[in-house]
């Protein structure tokens, strides 16, 4: 089952009678107090409500407002919504706006009136926030136990220019269902969305245009992906590495290669995790389900460029056959690892996944994302996720995307006293670097794993993957945090 964005219709609002409009009517009232054409042909069937509200003296129209007038006289609608994008409107007002409207919103039709919003990239943004924020796990709710208001399934957006409006939204509806893809993944728990299922999942998509390859625990014992094979072998699940192709640029054109953490479930394995909070290790294949969401929303799009997506799907478990601490395994590129901790699993499983990536691909470019370490959170909160990068332009360009799209990070440092920090006396490295700087040791540790000159982003997502308040674009649990980042730097860095 896939949670599925509700559909958006947009039509022209000059036609629209919106005092005879169902359900929830959406109007808006700019930074000045000044109500949008739309909303002052409801606000004369509502008898002047909206004006009242606007002249008290307490009121004002900034982003991010969203008030409800319930059952409101004169029209036909259950409730009106007055919305502001205030004095500025733009990308991060416009998710602030369609997060707060969706919020407010309940079951049965929309028409959110966006006529007299001079920019039509911010009422495209703020369509899809509405979108975004709508979204709703309940594959586990059963009927009898479901009393939550659904969401609603479709949404009339009413604008002056409706099929510039259409045009410039095909792209977001990708990106949302592409999120949507990504959340569930992250939300499904482990013994539903083990290592086959994942991989499963990811094969359907070859019905969207990409093409799937999964290598099993043979063909990888075959490559020598011994670190990533190491971290799974606890496991009843088969360890997988599924590579995800997107051709829709120049056939002789070098893609851009993602590279995801999959660790289906963490529960540390020999070096075990205390138990409370454990049931959270559900998200540890967030950068893979990031790199899933990518994919389909290239898939969906039909971007065009060449995007290779490479997951490496494992369970870390304890078990009578699983790895133990001192244990030393020799990876693909063919450094030995010694594992100090065994909860240290995730730059194991990158270790060969990038290395098999490289090798196979040669990559234009490499970016990684995993819920890599609990250190950089420890340094960031859950505000921003961590990046690391070999390549200042790479670098500026991903900057952009992530100030773009509203997809907060920020940049780490990579150097050599870190990389000292995890030198083993045995082997050629080891997998912990003890407690200080954390994230930045690990990051040292997949640098090992890149090649000379290759251009490289490493992107911890541990503290952004689950949100536990809610977000502006986001409920309670997965967010797809770096799906539209990524998006927009491919579409533009890649496309032409
Ligand atoms: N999956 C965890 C990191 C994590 C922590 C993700 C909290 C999301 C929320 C990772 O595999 C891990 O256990 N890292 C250890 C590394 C340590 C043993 C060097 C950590 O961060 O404690
Ligand atoms: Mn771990
Ligand atoms: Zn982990």
């Amino acid at each position: 089952m896939t949670t599925t964005p509700p559909a958006i219709r947009f039509a022209p609002e000059a036609d629209a009678d919106l005092a005879a409009a169902e359900g929830t009517v959406v109007v808006f009232v700019d930074g000045e107090g000044a109500l949008a054409p739309g909303a002052v042909r409801l606000d004369k069937a509502m008898g002047g409500a909206l004006a009242r509200a606007i002249e008290d003296e307490d009121f004002k129209a900034k982003a991010g407002m969203a008030v409800t007038f319930a059952y409101p006289g004169g029209v036909a609608a259950r409730a009106v919504i007055l919305a502001s994008l205030g004095g500025e409107p733009g990308g991060q007002s416009a998710r602030k706006t369609g997060g707060a409207i969706a919020k407010a919103l309940s079951k049965g039709a929309v028409t959110i009136a966006t006529g007299g919003i001079a920019d039509d990239a911010v009422v495209a943004d703020l369509v899809l926030a509405v979108a975004l924020r709508l979204y709703d796990f309940r594959e586990y709710k059963t009927a009898s136990d479901d009393d939550a208001p659904k969401a609603p399934r479709e949404i009339t957006v009413l604008a002056d220019r409706p099929e510039t409006l259409a045009r410039l939204s095909a792209p977001h509806a990708a990106l949302a269902e592409g999120i949507y893809f990504t959340r569930d993944l992250v939300n499904e728990p482990a013994n539903r969305l083990t290592t086959d299922e994942f991989a499963a999942r990811l094969a359907a998509m070859q019905g969207l245009g990409l093409e799937v390859e999964i290598l099993g625990e043979d063909e990888l014992e075959k490559i020598g992906a011994r670190a990533l094979l190491a971290v799974g072998q606890g496991s009843a699940s088969e360890s997988k590495i599924v590579v995800m192709k997107w051709q829709g640029g120049a056939a002789d054109e070098a893609p851009l290669a993602l590279v995801g953490k999959g660790v289906v479930f963490d529960t540390g394995g020999i070096s075990l995790k205390p138990a409370a909070g454990m049931e959270e290790m559900t998200m540890d294949m967030g950068g893979a389900g990031v790199v899933a969401g990518v994919m389909r929303t290239l898939a969906l799009r039909k971007a065009k460029a060449n995007v290779v997506g490479v997951v490496g799907l494992v369970e870390n478990m304890p078990d009578g056959l699983a790895q133990r601490p001192g244990d030393i395994v020799k990876s693909m590129k063919g450094d030995t690892i010694e594992v100090i901790n065994t909860d240290a699993e995730g730059r194991l499983v990158l270790a060969d996944a990038l290395w098999y990536t490289q090798e196979t691909f040669q990559p234009k470019g490499v970016i990684d994302l995993a819920t890599l370490t609990g250190a950089i959170i420890i340094a960031l909160g859950h505000h921003r996720a961590g990046w690391y990068s070999n390549d200042d332009g790479f670098a500026s360009a991903f900057a952009a995307a992530c100030e773009a799209t509203g997809d907060d990070a920020w940049r780490m440092p990579l150097g050599k006293p870190y990389a000292e920090q995890i030198k083993s006396r045995k082997a050629d490295v080891k997998n912990t670097g003890g407690r200080p700087a954390g994230s930045v040791t690990a990051a040292e540790f997949l640098a090992r794993f890149i090649k000379d000159g290759m251009p490289w982003i490493h992107i911890d997502i541990a503290g952004v993957a689950e949100t536990s308040s809610g977000t502006h674009l986001a409920p309670k649990g997965a967010t797809g945090w770096g799906v539209a980042a990524l998006d927009a730097l491919i579409r533009a860095e890649h496309e032409g």
